[in-house]
């Protein structure tokens, strides 16, 4: 179901001629991610049993902050928040592997148990060369993990261990619940896929969605 405000949100990027360009079809529920958001607490309450030992969740911005905030909530033991901003300037400094930390954390990661939160693991060079793994290692932290919300094995050009995952997808770009497409869609309460309207096809219809 899309309800009225995801339509509003959804045909911001109606052009003039009320056409996108592209639409997005739904890939995951608001109810398949939360039962899986849940699953993936549930794992982490029970991974790190030990309260006395503190656990940092780590969210890279802006793209994990809605599913930090889910995942946050579904875990039952003492639990700390931060993120960090990691740049990217685009499709060509990716590939010369080009990326910096640009908020780094605000507190001491010593003798915690950290875990870096991202929205999609994709190519994995925004996690491998922007030494955000290394550096927290060298910061004497009691352990680093890895929980991505999607994973997109297809398109791995470096290896990342990951130790949460909350869904497998194939290569296909998505967006909503805090991932964009030219800063929109975030919002959505579903992930959904940008499919490029061909110019033969009919114009957006965000009313098939329902
Ligand atoms: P990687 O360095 O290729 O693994 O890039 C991961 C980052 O690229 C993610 O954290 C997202 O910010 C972004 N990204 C990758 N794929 C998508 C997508 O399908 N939709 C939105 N953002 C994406
Ligand atoms: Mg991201």
């Amino acid at each position: 179901m899309t309800t009225d405000n995801e339509k509003a949100v959804l045909s911001v990027a109606l052009d003039e001629e009320g056409s996108a360009g592209h639409r997005i079809e739904v890939m995951l529920t608001e109810a398949q991610i939360q039962t899986r958001v849940k699953m993936l607490g549930e794992a982490i309450t029970r991974d790190y049993p030990n309260f006395a030992e503190p656990l940092l969740l780590v969210g890279v911005l802006k793209g994990a902050a809605l599913f930090l905030a889910d995942l946050v909530r579904c875990i039952d033991r003492p639990v700390e928040y931060d993120f960090v901003a990691i740049s990217s300037y685009g499709a060509a400094t990716h590939t010369s592997g080009e990326v910096r930390i640009l908020k780094d954390l605000d507190a001491s990661v010593a003798d915690k148990h950290v875990l870096i939160v991202e929205d999609i693991l994709d190519t994995g060079l925004t996690l491998r060369f922007s030494y955000l793994l290394e550096s927290l290692r060298a910061r004497q932290a009691k352990s680093v993990g890895v929980c991505v919300l999607l994973d997109k094995p297809a398109r791995r050009r470096v290896e990342v261990k990951v130790d949460y995952r909350g869904f497998e997808i194939e290569d296909k770009f998505v967006v909503g619940y805090g991932m964009d497409y030219h800063e929109q869609y975030r919002q959505l309460r579903f992930i959904g896929e940008v499919v490029p309207i061909k110019p033969d096809e009919p114009s957006a219809e965000w009313a098939a969605m329902d």
